[in-house]
């Protein structure tokens, strides 16, 4: 059985590629990378390295030869070729090969998600669905890792404002979410869809824990769209960023990312950090 780890060479496809290694043998186990001198520096010896861009259809087909179960780590947004265009050439090129089965990492909750950042998943879903392989759908709701802002602000005794009101994020730490799709991989019966976080907060509650760990005094206050966007506006982003941005709080404040399921801890056999520890764990990196 063949295991391959596309977009290996970023954070997510580094920590699963370690864990993937703890279950099958580096001769199983291909990382797909669109920059193989980087893999080199960053990913473990004995692995096999082989190139392929998500622009690049065929040099995808090439990197899939042989392969069985692909973990297919989602591309970053905003390339020059569209996200959609990319995942299309993983899973076309997946198809061709006889890619057995494929687990993707998504957006929480992705069949009911509307905002702008949940819909290249949700076109990723469907054509996974329509391409008959066997899949699984790793919906991961939010990395901590993502709030590092306002866990520094904090840290520092900072004040920061948020626009996502009462809204609830299910955080884990983005290695949880790594090591539980490497262990999916693994299963031999994996489920269609897992809905992968951490129990939802707002941001009152994980200021809370910020408070809690830094025992810093500050406030992270809430705040209409308009005041959030000319807040980043005079911290010095561009319009262009701050709406994406205040679109993020939008999509908090709407629920997008309150997905309550066991479905990580129960794929990874224990509980998650906890979000103290979580919050502790990210300002010592
Ligand atoms: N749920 C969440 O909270 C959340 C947060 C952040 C990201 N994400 C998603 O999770 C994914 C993994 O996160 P991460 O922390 O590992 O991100 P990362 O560290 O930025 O790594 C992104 C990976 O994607 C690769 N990549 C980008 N464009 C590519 C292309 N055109 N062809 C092939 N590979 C390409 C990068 O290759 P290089 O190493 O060569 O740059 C890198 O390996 C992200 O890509 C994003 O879709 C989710």
């Amino acid at each position: 059985m063949k295991y391959a780890i596309s977009a290996a060479t970023g954070h997510f496809g580094q920590i699963a590629i370690r864990e993937l290694l703890k279950e099958v043998s580096a001769s199983d186990a291909i990382a797909i990378v669109r920059n193989v001198d980087k893999a080199k520096k960053v990913l473990p010896e004995g692995i096999e390295i082989r190139q392929a861009d998500y622009t690049d259809k065929g040099a995808l087909i090439k990197a899939l030869t042989g392969v069985d179960k692909l973990l297919f780590i989602s591309s970053v947004p905003g390339g020059d070729v569209s996200r959609e265009t990319q995942h299309q050439n993983v899973v076309e090129a997946a198809k061709e090969d006889g890619v057995e089965y494929l687990a993707y990492t998504s957006f929480a909750d992705a069949d009911n998600a509307k905002s702008a950042l949940s819909s290249d998943h949700k076109f990723t879903e469907k054509i996974i669905k329509e391409s008959g392989m066997k899949y699984s759908f790793l919906r991961n709701a939010w990395y901590l890792e993502n709030e590092m802002s306002y866990l520094k602000a904090g840290a520092a005794g900072e004040d920061a404002v948020y626009a996502a009101g009462d809204g609830k994020i299910g955080f884990a730490l983005e290695r949880e979410y790594a090591v539980g799709a490497a262990k999916v991989m693994t299963l031999d019966s994996a489920k269609n869809v897992y809905e992968f976080g951490g129990k939802p907060v707002t941001y009152a509650e994980l200021g809370q824990a910020v408070k809690e760990v830094t025992g810093k005094q500050f406030e992270f206050k809430s705040v209409s769209d308009a005041e959030y966007r000319q807040n980043l506006i005079d911290s010095g982003f561009d319009e262009m960023t701050a709406d994406i941005f205040v679109g993020m709080q939008d999509m908090m404040r709407d629920g997008e990312l309150d997905v309550a399921s066991t479905d990580l801890p129960d794929v990874l056999g224990h509980e998650l950090t906890p979000l103290t520890d979580a919050v502790k764990e990210v300002l010592n990196r």
